[in-house]
């Protein structure tokens, strides 16, 4: 469970403060499957930020589990969003030096002594699972946008999160691919009890989740126009 309780995120360009999120009330369940919409510079990335732990508050808390995180240092955020969060983007962010298969592994590389299952045989089950074991040893610039974003999925789940956090997974794929992408997160939470957070500037995307948040002017609305 994730609460975010009256949160507030601004930037400063130079003496100008940006206020991109502006007092937020917000809590989701485990195993939501939930969308964040609203338009360009609404605010949809910064609140995804601050729900997996990749920015600080200005202001407020964020509880994860009943916990107050909102103050922890940065070495234990990192350490708690490397177990508990999975991240999906856009641009799919792969490192292009690295395999298919180094890729996946790449968020075992800090916690590898800790780990309670063997991360050679959950990369292979991930790479199967979605369709890119065949794939393995390319590296991400030879293959397509799907499986570029199979792939980002795939190291998404590494870990084993509790919260996968997508932000326009599908904005740089055809429709046709995106709708694949969709299907796949629909299923994460059901196949691996994980909370899925969409972030989307598209209604038609965010009218596949079961709840949908509104975000305009960095606050929450009850309707999107
Ligand atoms: N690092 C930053 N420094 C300064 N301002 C920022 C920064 N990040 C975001 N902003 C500003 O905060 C506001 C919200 O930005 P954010 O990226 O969260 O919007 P968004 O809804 O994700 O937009 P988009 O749909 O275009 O991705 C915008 O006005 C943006 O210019
Ligand atoms: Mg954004």
């Amino acid at each position: 469970m994730i609460r975010l309780q009256d949160v507030c995120k601004s930037y400063f360009l130079g003496d100008e403060e940006v206020k991109a999120v502006r007092g937020i009330n917000l809590e989701i369940k485990d195993k939501e499957y939930v969308s964040i919409l609203g338009s360009s510079g609404s605010g949809k990335s910064t609140l995804m930020y601050l729900i997996g732990l990749l920015e600080h508050p200005s202001s407020g808390k964020i509880f994860m589990d009943g916990k107050n995180v909102s103050k922890l240092s940065d070495k234990e955020l990192s350490k708690i969003r490397n177990r508990a969060v999975g991240f999906i983007f856009q641009s799919f962010n792969l490192l292009n030096r690295f395999t298919v298969y180094e890729n996946i592994l790449l968020p075992t590389k800090y916690a590898k002594e800790s780990l309670d299952f063997n991360f050679r045989d959950r990369a292979s089950e991930l790479l199967n699972k979605f369709g890119i074991w065949d794939r393995r040893n390319f590296f991400p610039n030879k293959i397509s946008g799907g499986q570029q974003q199979r792939v980002a999925i795939a190291r998404a789940l590494m870990m084993k999160p509790k919260i996968v956090l997508a932000d326009e997974p599908t904005g740089n794929l055809d429709t046709k691919t995106g709708n694949e992408i969709l299907g796949i997160l629909e299923n994460l939470n059901k196949e691996f009890n994980v909370t899925v957070i969409l972030v989307t500037h598209e209604k038609d995307v965010a009218k596949r989740t079961r709840r949908k948040i509104y975000i305009k002017d960095g606050q929450i609305v009850e309707k999107y126009l």
